[in-house]
């Protein structure tokens, strides 16, 4: 049943937005269905909760929108968003398969079994020990970043007798990405090959043994809404496949790389028709494979962080409300000065009258703050659900200020599995060594 409480609540308009949100007069807010203050009674706080059903029904939304504007594109999903294994083998399940960037991410797909054939290796800094290993496994596409990585790579598939599969990375030069420290793609940034640049170490990787230069690939940022800067940068690179297609090069392949925008207050989401409406209208009549990266916009919205409300502090200024998720779980907000959506779990507490309220966790740093919200009085042993923290989230957490790993959780088929046990205090030094005589 969906409660008319609070309807001028900002709360109201971010679960209205989010079908996989309800607010139930008695059981609280709900996340695909299942009752978040229930979960955090079983499970404690702080707590990743991921819904299965929601990334495979996102991967099928993309997969059918590319379809549906007929652009035939395999995904490769950016693994750095989410990597747990559970999430992987949903995703491969529904036919992604991985765009990597260390041995550790590589090592994750293929403990979920994704196989390298389906995965792509992206990175500025690929060692010699991970390009070694990705070619010794027949990866499918490496994205070389640089002129002086490209001999490395040939090197090695040359020792090990194999042919490296390579697109290069172009740096378009463009602006594009919700925030500073996400863009990649203008000249300034350290990702890619200058644009002037890569026609020319096209024609010479395709000269090297041990490589195989498939085409090219782009990835200028993250958390873009429009086509038009997307398109912008894969003009640019189809004027190079142009280009060197007049010279007698076909290039087989291009990655388009990820970036897909997900609405993180009540707006609207990323223009997939329009995305798919403007990749087919460029590829019209040409013959080249399509590879895209996305990661946040699969995984960020089938995630929450479910917090408890350890505090709620008085000053001058006016409330905080000191929760036990902080910045070493989820960084976005002190990293990049996300704001995301938060919405109390009981539905008593959402009934009352929203007041400014600043949310911070327990980290000693005053960039622990999750941003300003207007929220209603909240007790201590309330909890809070921290929207679209599915991608970007448990990934980047650490254990600052002796803060163990939050359990994570998985909502499948009604039943709620834990996927990571909570870490233990114990667990938070194990590996140390004290060599003796210390004291
Ligand atoms: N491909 C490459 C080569 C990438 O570097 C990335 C993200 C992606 C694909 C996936 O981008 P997406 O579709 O998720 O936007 N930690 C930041 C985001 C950093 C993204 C890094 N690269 C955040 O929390 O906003």
């Amino acid at each position: 049943m969906k409660v008319d409480l609070g309807r001028d609540q900002p709360w109201h308009r971010l679960v209205a937005a989010r079908p996989w949100l309800r607010m139930d007069a008695t059981e609280g807010l709900c996340f695909d269905g299942a009752p978040l203050a229930r979960l955090a009674r079983a499970h404690g706080t702080p707590a990743w909760v991921y819904s299965a059903s929601l990334l495979r029904g996102r991967l099928a939304t993309l997969q059918g929108a590319l379809a549906a504007g007929g652009v035939r594109a395999d995904i490769r999903y950016a693994v750095k968003a989410n990597d747990h294994l559970a999430v992987l083998t949903i995703l491969r399940a529904g036919g992604a398969g991985a765009d990597v960037t260390s041995a550790g991410e590589f090592g994750r797909a293929r403990a979920a079994g994704i196989a390298p054939a389906q995965m792509v290796y992206s990175g500025v800094g690929k060692r010699d020990d991970e390009i070694e290993q990705a070619l010794a496994a027949e990866i499918g596409q490496i994205n070389v970043e640089s002129a002086e990585e490209l001999p490395v790579i040939a090197a090695i598939a040359r020792r090990l007798g194999v042919v490296a599969p390579v697109a290069l990375r172009v740096n378009p030069d463009i602006a594009a990405g919700g925030h500073d420290k996400i863009s990649t793609g203008r000249a300034a940034d350290k990702f890619g090959i200058d644009y002037d640049q890569a026609a020319a170490l096209f024609r010479h990787a395709a000269s090297l043994d041990g490589i195989v230069a498939v085409g090219f690939s782009t990835h200028i940022g993250s958390q873009i809404f429009a086509p038009a800067p997307f398109e912008a940068a894969y003009r640019r690179v189809l004027a190079l496949v142009d280009g060197l297609a007049q010279e007698g090069f076909s290039l087989r392949r291009l990655d388009l790389g990820g970036g897909f925008g997900i609405p993180y207050d009540d707006g609207p989401g990323f223009a997939l028709e329009a995305y798919a409406a403007m990749v087919a209208r460029l590829m019209a009549g040409r013959d080249l494979e399509l590879l895209i990266e996305p990661g946040r916009w699969l995984a960020g919205p089938a995630g929450i962080l479910l917090t408890g409300v350890t505090r709620v502090k008085r000053t001058a200024q006016g409330r905080f409300v000191v929760l036990d998720a902080g910045m070493n779980d989820l960084l976005r907000p002190a990293l990049y000065d996300a704001h995301h959506g938060a919405v109390p779990v009981s539905s008593a507490a959402a009934a009352g009258i929203g007041a400014s309220a600043t949310l911070v966790g327990p980290v000693c740093e005053s960039s622990d703050r999750f941003g300003i919200y207007a929220l209603p009085e909240l007790g201590a042993g309330a909890a809070i659900a921290i929207l679209d923290t599915g991608a970007y989230g448990a990934v980047m957490s650490s254990v600052y200020n002796g803060r163990p790993l939050a359990a994570q959780i998985l909502l499948d088929g009604g039943r709620d599995h834990v996927i990571r046990a909570r870490q233990s205090v114990p667990d938070l030094w194990q590996g140390e060594i004290v060599p003796d005589g210390l004291g």
